[in-house]
C-alpha cells in the first residue's frame, strides 16, 4: 500500500516543502499539501499556467501530482480563534475550513488515515530585528507560526496516523548557535521546535505510536528565506566553512525527510537531524 502523506507549507517550487513532496513521490507516496491562504491563488495559478512543469519531473518521466490542495492558516486552531479582521480579509474572505483542526476534518474525510505528516513553515513578523530590539508581540507571533504550529499540526492530525507513522519538521541550527541577523524570536522559535519535537516524539509515540523527528536545515535561498535578507550571505558562508564545499540542493534535505518518514527509520524519534553539509561541526570558521 503506498503512503500518504501531507505536507503543510508548499507556495512556490523553491522551498523544502516542494523537495519532500518531490522525494516522497519519488518513493511512491501520495501527498496532498496545505497551502498558506493568502498564498493559494498566487500558488494555484502558477500551478495551473505551467510554471512548475519543469520541477514537476520525476524520475520516470511523469509529472509530480497533488492529491488534495487545501488552504491552510497555521496560525489559528478553529474558528472561533480567527479574529474578524483576517476573517472579512479578501486573501481569507473566499476561502474557508483553513484552521488546523477544519484542514484536519476535511483531510479525514477525503483522504482518512494519513502515514506521514511535514511541517515546513515558518514565519516571523519581525526576524529583520535583532532580539534586543524585537516586540512581544512579534516575538509570540514568530513562537506561535513557527512552533506552536507544529504542536497544533500533532495534536489534530496525530490522531488520523497510522500506527508506525511520522511527522518531520524544519528547523534552524539559530536555535543552539548565535546566527547574527536571525532575529524577531525566530532563534527562540527554533529552539522551541526542537525542544517540542523530543516532548511531542514521547508523548504521540506513546498514545499514536507515531515518530516525530526535525531536520536541521543549511541555507537555502528560499522565499522565505529571501525575506530574512542575507540568505547569500549565509550561503556563502557554508560554502566557504563546511566541511562539504557545495551549495545545499533541496532534494538533499528531500532526501532525508523521506528516509526519516519511512520504515527505514523505524527506530529514530526526538531527533534532531543536521543536513547542512556539515557546517554544524565546525568550531572555528577557516
Ligand atoms: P518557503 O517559503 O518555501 O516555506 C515556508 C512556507 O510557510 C511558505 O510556503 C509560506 O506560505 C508558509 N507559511 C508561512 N506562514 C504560514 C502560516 N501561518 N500557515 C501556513 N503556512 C504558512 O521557505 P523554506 O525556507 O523552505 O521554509 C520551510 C522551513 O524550512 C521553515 O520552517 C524554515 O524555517 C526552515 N528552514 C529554512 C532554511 C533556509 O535557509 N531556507 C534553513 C533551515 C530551516
Amino acid at each position: 500500500r503506498g503512503k500518504k502523506a501531507f505536507i503543510a507549507g508548499v507556495a512556490d517550487d523553491q522551498g523544502f516543502g516542494w523537495a519532500i513532496a518531490k522525494a516522497l513521490q519519488e518513493a511512491g507516496a501520495e501527498v496532498s499539501l496545505g497551502v498558506w491562504v493568502p498564498a493559494l491563488n498566487i500558488f494555484e495559478t502558477s500551478y495551473r499556467r505551467g510554471k512548475f512543469d519543469e520541477s514537476r519531473k520525476l524520475s520516470n518521466g511523469k509529472l509530480m501530482e497533488f492529491k488534495h490542495i487545501y488552504p491552510m492558516d497555521a496560525v489559528f486552531d478553529t474558528l472561533a480563534d480567527v479574529p474578524e479582521d483576517v476573517a472579512t480579509n479578501k486573501r481569507y474572505a473566499g476561502n474557508s475550513g483553513w484552521t488546523v483542526s477544519e484542514v484536519a476534518e476535511r483531510v479525514e474525510k477525503d483522504i482518512g488515515k494519513i502515514d506521514i505528516l511535514v511541517h515546513s513553515l515558518a514565519n516571523g513578523p519581525e526576524v529583520v530585528k535583532p532580539l534586543l530590539e524585537t516586540s512581544r508581540k512579534g516575538y509570540l507571533a514568530a513562537l506561535s507560526a513557527s512552533a506552536y504550529s507544529l504542536v497544533s499540526m500533532v495534536q489534530r492530525f496525530g490522531p488520523l496516523m497510522n500506527r508506525g507513522g511520522s511527522v518531520i519538521s524544519l528547523t534552524y541550527n539559530a536555535s543552539n548557535r548565535i546566527i547574527p541577523g536571525y532575529g524577531g524570536g525566530m532563534s527562540s522559535a527554533k529552539a522551541a521546535l526542537e525542544s517540542d519535537t523530543r516532548v511531542l516524539a514521547y508523548e504521540a509515540g506513546r498514545k499514536y505510536k507515531i515518530r516525530v523527528n526535525t531536520i536541521s536545515a543549511g541555507p537555502l535561498g528560499s522565499r522565505a528565506a529571501k525575506a530574512i535578507g542575507f540568505i547569500d550571505g549565509m550561503i556563502k558562508y557554508s560554502y566557504e566553512n563546511a566541511p562539504i564545499q557545495k551549495e545545499l540542493d533541496a532534494i538533499e534535505v528531500g532526501n532525508v525527510a523521506a528516509f526519516l518518514l519511512s520504515p527505514l527509520a523505524s527506530g529514530v524519534t526526538g531527533h534532531t537531524m543536521f543536513v547542512d553539509n556539515g557546517l554544524n561541526t565546525m568550531g572555528l570558521a577557516t
